[in-house]
C-alpha cells in the first residue's frame, strides 16, 4: 500500500479499493478538535476521491478512541461537532468499518455506532460513561446504541456508565465480529472481508426501533428514588425515549440540546474535575524516583484494620504476613480476612476459583521476626505512641536492610515513630481507610526524613493495591482527619444553638452527603471521637467552644450502630432518633443559658461547608496538602463527598474566595475562635484568585 495522504494526527492509507484511516492521537486518542477536524476531512478526502469501495478506522497505540476530549469540556466548543462527524460516516455511500481495540468508550464508541460494521479486538471493553462525568452521550451514543442493543440493554448501559466486555458487546449486537490481532491487520482483513461479501455492512440509522414506554417510565422512577440529587441520568432516559419516537435527524438534535444542558451545570464541573483529581494527585515531587520493590509485605495486627489492609494486599497478588500477639486475635484476623475474601468473590472482584490461591498467600505468626524478609510492613495497633514506638524499635531490629516501615497511623506524630528506629529515612505513614480493602483513599505521610524513593514506594503499593493515594504532611489527622475534626465540630454547635441532629443529617444527605455527620458517627462508633476528645482535653484551648452532648450518650455507653443505640436507636429495620439526646441537648441548653433559634437547612450547608472549608484552606496553606486537588481527592475517596460537587476546594470555588471570608466574619460575632479567616482565604478573596488557580500553580 502506498501512503497517500497524511493529515495528523489522522492519516489516510489508501489502495485501490481500501482506504484504511487511523487516528493517532496519545494517551487515548480522545477526540480532540485537531481529530474532529483530520477524521471528517480524511473521510471526505476518500469520498471525493472515488476509488475506495471500502474504509476501515482503527487506532494506534494502547486504545481505539476512548471518547471526547473531557479537557475541552467547559471551553467553547470547536468546530466540527462530534455529531457532525460522525454524521458524515453513516451518510457515507462507501461502507465504513471500525476496528476498536482496548476501550472504546464514549466518543469511542459512538465512532463505532455510526460506522457500519464493527470489530473487536480480543480484550476489548466498550461503553458510554459519559453519565459518570455528568453529562450523556453526545454524538449520536442514545439513538444509536438502543436501535443496536433494542431498548433495556442500552438503557443499562447508557444511565449506568458501565464498561462492557467484548463477549457481552458481541452477544448484545454492539459489535458483530470478535477477531484478534494488531488493529492494522485486523483493518486490513476486515477490509477484505467486506469487498467478499463475507462481512455485512448497515447503516444503524436505518434500524427500526420498537417502543416501550413501560420500560422507561419503570426507569424514570428508579432513578427518581436513586439519583434524586443528578441531572445528568434523568436526561439520558429522555434522550433513550426520544429515539423510540423521531427519526435520527431530530432524534440527534433533541440529544444535542440535552448534552448541552447537561454541559451547563456545575455538576458537569464536579464531575469532571473527581475525574482529573484521582490523576492528579500521583503528580508528586518524589514521582521521577524508583520505588522500591514490594512484593512481600508483613501487617501487624489483625483488627478491622489490619484485616482489610491485608486483603487489600492479597487481592493485589502481594504475599502477606499477618502479625498477631495472641493466638486468639490471630485467629480473629484470618478470620475476618476469609471472610472478606469471600465477599470479593461473591461481589465479582475475584473469580472463585482464584480464593484459595489467595488465601494462601497469607501467613499468619506470632513471631515478630517472621516479618525479617518483608519488603514493606504496616502498622496497624491501636492508637497509642508508646506501643507503636515500642513496636518500630523491634521492627529496627528484625527487619532486613532497605525495608520499608510503615505506620497506619490516623494521627500520631511519624516523625516520633520514625525516631524510635535507627532508620527514619525508611519509615512513612500509610494511612488507610476502613473498610480498607473497599475505601480508595490512601494517605502517603511523609515525614521529615522520608527517603523520596520511600514515597515513591508508598505511592507505587498504593497503585498496586488500586487506590488513590494522596500525599500527606505530618501533623495531627493529616489532611482528612484533621480537616474533619475541625468541621465537625460545627455540627455540634448548630445542634446546641436549635438544630437536632436529625435535621442536620438530612440537610446535609439532601446536599449529597451519603451521610449526615450524626449518622456517621453512630456508624464508625461513637467511642472513637470520645477517646479523641479525651485525648485532646489537656491541650484544648480555654476559649474552644465545647458541646458535651456526645459525652453524655457516650457515657451510657451508647457507642451507635454496634451498641444499638447513640444518636439514634437501631432496631432490626428501623432507625429512629434517639429521645434521650433530646434531653441531653435540653440540659446543657439551660447549663449554658442558650435559647434555641432555628436554622434554615441551607444555612446548616453553609456552616458545614465553610467550616470545612476554613480547615482545608489551612492544611493548602501550611503544606500539608499539595494542592487543593488533594484536598479534594481525599473527601472524594475517603469521606463520602459527592461526587458531583468536586470536593470541597472546587465547591468553595462556586461560593467565591470572598463570599467566604465574608461568611467566616459574620459567623465570628459569636464564636471568633472558632470562626477565623485563613490569611491564604483572604489573600485569594483580596487578588481574585481561586483554588482552581493554585491547582495550576503549584
Ligand atoms: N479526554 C482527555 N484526556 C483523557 C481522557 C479524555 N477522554 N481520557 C483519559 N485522558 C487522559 C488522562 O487524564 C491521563 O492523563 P495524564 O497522564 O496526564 O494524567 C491519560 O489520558 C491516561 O489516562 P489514564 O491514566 O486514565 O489511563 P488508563 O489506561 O488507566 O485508563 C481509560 C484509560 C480507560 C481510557 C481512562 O482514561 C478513562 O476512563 N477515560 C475516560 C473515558 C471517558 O469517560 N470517555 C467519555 C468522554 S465524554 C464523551 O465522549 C462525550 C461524547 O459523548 C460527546
Amino acid at each position: 500500500m502506498t501512503d497517500s495522504t497524511k493529515a495528523a494526527p489522522v492519516t489516510i492509507e489508501a489502495e485501490g479499493e481500501v482506504a484504511l484511516i487511523r487516528i493517532d492521537n496519545p494517551p487515548v486518542n480522545a477526540t480532540s478538535q485537531a481529530v474532529r477536524q483530520a477524521l471528517k476531512s480524511s473521510v471526505e478526502q476518500v469520498l471525493a476521491d472515488r476509488k475506495a469501495r471500502v474504509i476501515v478506522v482503527y487506532c494506534a497505540g494502547r486504545t481505539f478512541v476512548a471518547g471526547a476530549d473531557i479537557r475541552e469540556f467547559g471551553k467553547p466548543p470547536q468546530e466540527p461537532h462530534l455529531p457532525d462527524v460522525y454524521n458524515v460516516i453513516e451518510q457515507s455511500p462507501v461502507p465504513v468499518v471500525a476496528v476498536m481495540h482496548g476501550t472504546a468508550l464514549g466518543g469511542g464508541l459512538e465512532l463505532g455506532l455510526a460506522s457500519h460494521a464493527r470489530v473487536g479486538i480480543e480484550g476489548l471493553r466498550v461503553g458510554l460513561p459519559e453519565v459518570t462525568l455528568g453529562v450523556l452521550p453526545g454524538a449520536g451514543g442514545t439513538q444509536r446504541l438502543p436501535r443496536l442493543t433494542g431498548l433495556k440493554p442500552a438503557l443499562d448501559i447508557i444511565v449506568s456508565g458501565r464498561q462492557v466486555a467484548a463477549q457481552e458487546a458481541l452477544d448484545l449486537g454492539i459489535i458483530d465480529r470478535l477477531d484478534s490481532g494488531d488493529p492494522r491487520e485486523v483493518a486490513v482483513r476486515m477490509a477484505a472481508e467486506v469487498l467478499g461479501g463475507t462481512l455485512p455492512t448497515r447503516r444503524t440509522d436505518q434500524i427500526d426501533l420498537a417502543p416501550d414506554p413501560d420500560l422507561i417510565r419503570a426507569e424514570a422512577e428508579r432513578l427518581a428514588k436513586t439519583a434524586p440529587n443528578l441531572f445528568a441520568p434523568h436526561r439520558c432516559v429522555e434522550c433513550v425515549e426520544a429515539a423510540t419516537r423521531l427519526p435520527m435527524a431530530e432524534g440527534l438534535k433533541f440529544e444535542r440540546q440535552k448534552f448541552r444542558d447537561c454541559m451547563d451545570t456545575p455538576q458537569r464541573a464536579g464531575l469532571i474535575h473527581a475525574f482529573f483529581a484521582e490523576r492528579a494527585v500521583a503528580n508528586v515531587p518524589e514521582k521521577s524516583e524508583t520505588p522500591r520493590e514490594v512484593t512481600k509485605i508483613g501487617v501487624i495486627g489483625g483488627g478491622t484494620m489490619g484485616s482489610g489492609i491485608a486483603t487489600s494486599a492479597l487481592l493485589a497478588g502481594l504475599e502477606v504476613t499477618l502479625i498477631e500477639v495472641q493466638q486468639d486475635g490471630l485467629d480473629r484476623g484470618i478470620s475476618t480476612i476469609t471472610g472478606n475474601i469471600d465477599g470479593a468473590v461473591k461481589r465479582g472482584k475475584l473469580k472463585a476459583n482464584k480464593r484459595d490461591q489467595t488465601l494462601g498467600r497469607l501467613t499468619p505468626s506470632l513471631e515478630m521476626e517472621s516479618l525479617a524478609d518483608a519488603d514493606l510492613v504496616i502498622e496497624a495497633v491501636f492508637e497509642d505512641m508508646g506501643v507503636k514506638k515500642d513496636i518500630f524499635g523491634k521492627l529496627d531490629g528484625i527487619c532486613k536492610q532497605g525495608a520499608v516501615l510503615a505506620s497506619n497511623t490516623s494521627y500520631l506524630d511519624v516523625n516520633e515513630i520514625a525516631q524510635a528506629t535507627s532508620r527514619p529515612e525508611d519509615v512513612l505513614g500509610l494511612h488507610f481507610f476502613s473498610p480498607a480493602h473497599v475505601m480508595r483513599l490512601l494517605e502517603v505521610v511523609v515525614a521529615d526524613k522520608t527517603a523520596p524513593e520511600v514515597v515513591a514506594t508508598g505511592f507505587a503499593l498504593g497503585k498496586k493495591l488500586k487506590k488513590v493515594a494522596v500525599r500527606a504532611g505530618v501533623c495531627d489527622g493529616f489532611i482528612g482527619n484533621r480537616i474533619l475534626a475541625h468541621y465537625r465540630k460545627s455540627a455540634d454547635y448548630m445542634m446546641l444553638d436549635g438544630a437536632s441532629p436529625q435535621q442536620i443529617d438530612a440537610a446535609l444527605e439532601e446536599f449529597g452527603f451519603a451521610m449526615g455527620p450524626f449518622k456517621v458517627g453512630d456508624l464508625a462508633g461513637l467511642d472513637i471521637g470520645w477517646a479523641s476528645r479525651k485525648r485532646k482535653a489537656p491541650t484544648r484551648p480555654a476559649e474552644e467552644r465545647y458541646v458535651e452532648v456526645s459525652d453524655r450518650v457516650c457515657e451510657q455507653g451508647w457507642y451507635g450502630r454496634k451498641t444499638g443505640k447513640g444518636f439514634y436507636v437501631y432496631e432490626v429495620k428501623e432507625i429512629s432518633p434517639n429521645p434521650e439526646v433530646e434531653k441531653f441537648i435540653e440540659a446543657e441548653r439551660e447549663e449554658k443559658g442558650i435559647t434555641p433559634r432555628s436554622f434554615t437547612d441551607q444555612e446548616i450547608i453553609d456552616r458545614y461547608m465553610t467550616a470545612m472549608i476554613a480547615e482545608a484552606t489551612r492544611v493548602v496553606e501550611d503544606g500539608t496538602a499539595l494542592r487543593p486537588v488533594d484536598v479534594d481527592a481525599v473527601f472524594l475517596f475517603g469521606y463520602g463527598f459527592p461526587r458531583f460537587r468536586g470536593g470541597p476546594l472546587h465547591y468553595a470555588d462556586r461560593i467565591g474566595a470572598a463570599e467566604l471570608v465574608k461568611r467566616i466574619e459574620t459567623y465570628a460575632q459569636e464564636d471568633a475562635h472558632y470562626w477565623q479567616v485563613p490569611e491564604l482565604l483572604r489573600q485569594m478573596a483580596q487578588d481574585g484568585r481561586t483554588f482552581d488557580d493554585l491547582n495550576k500553580e503549584r
